[in-house]
């Protein structure tokens, strides 16, 4: 992947998102979303209204520019028995209240991609839902064709566990999306049957090897010393 060629050295810090970003959180959603979003999805980010997020900005830009978005990600906590992947999770009956978080928009500006500035933004994600008791997991749903964004989220751990037929409808036309999960404090899924098998014949495979490896060193020594 080329790297960008920056007149300056760019120093990227993270903070939250303040109603001061509105207008160019507005204006960067436009730009790299093929999907429109509310204004009041806007006005919830900026106030904190059951959402969290951070955003990237570049110290190092001149002329007042230094606290400019030029990334952002942003999540919001929901509760795990109302949400689709509820069942994939380890089941407490003694805690209902089990979150997860949901992703909503994670974005960096063009000129700034591949910086690590998207991986640097979900690990914020990631810390902040680990450092939550009752947090499960971190979910996310992306457009089938969108490989920089997979690439992404394959590369953080992120597994895809569905494939969701015509999720989203953009200028009439349908496409599938890929639901990527992360889980935190022990929330993993149950295991399923194949993955049972798959653990067991892998548990026989190595004690087999290896008692295979030690035959092998037995008659190698015999070999080597016949008397
Ligand atoms: N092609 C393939 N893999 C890529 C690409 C690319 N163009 N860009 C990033 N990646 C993957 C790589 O695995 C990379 O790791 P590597 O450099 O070690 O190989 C990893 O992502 C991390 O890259 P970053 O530099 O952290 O990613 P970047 O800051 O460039 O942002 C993003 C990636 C957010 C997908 C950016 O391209 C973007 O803003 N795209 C438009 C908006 C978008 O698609 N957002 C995600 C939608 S999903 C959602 O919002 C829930």
């Amino acid at each position: 992947m080329a790297k960008q060629n920056f007149s300056h050295h760019p120093t990227i810090c993270y903070r939250p998102i303040q109603p001061c970003d509105l207008e160019i959180l507005e204006r960067i959603h436009a730009d790299i979303f093929p999907i429109r979003y509310e204004s009041e999805f806007f006005q919830s980010v900026v106030h904190e209204r059951d959402i969290v997020s951070w955003a990237a900005v570049d110290r190092s830009q001149p002329n007042g520019h230094s606290d400019e978005l030029i990334g952002f990600v942003t999540a919001r906590i929901v509760l795990a028995k109302e949400t689709e992947i509820g069942d994939l999770l380890r089941y407490d009956p003694s805690k209902p209240d089990q979150t997860l978080v949901y992703i909503l928009t994670l974005g960096v500006v063009e000129s700034y991609r591949n910086l690590g500035i998207a991986r640097s933004l979900i690990r914020q994600v990631i810390k902040y839902a680990s450092s939550v008791p009752a947090c499960r997991a971190v979910y996310l749903h992306v457009i089938s064709y969108n490989v920089p964004a997979i690439h992404l989220y394959k590369k953080m751990s992120f597994k895809c566990i569905r494939r969701l037929q015509d999720f989203y409808l953009i200028n009439g036309q349908h496409y599938d999306s890929f639901l990527f999960v992360y889980y935190v404090n022990g929330g993993r899924s149950p295991c399923s049957p194949l993955e049972l098998l798959i653990a067991v014949v892998s548990y026989m495979t190595s004690g087999l090897k290896s008692v295979a490896a030690r035959i092998r060193k037995n008659e190698e020594k015999t070999a080597k010393w016949p008397k």
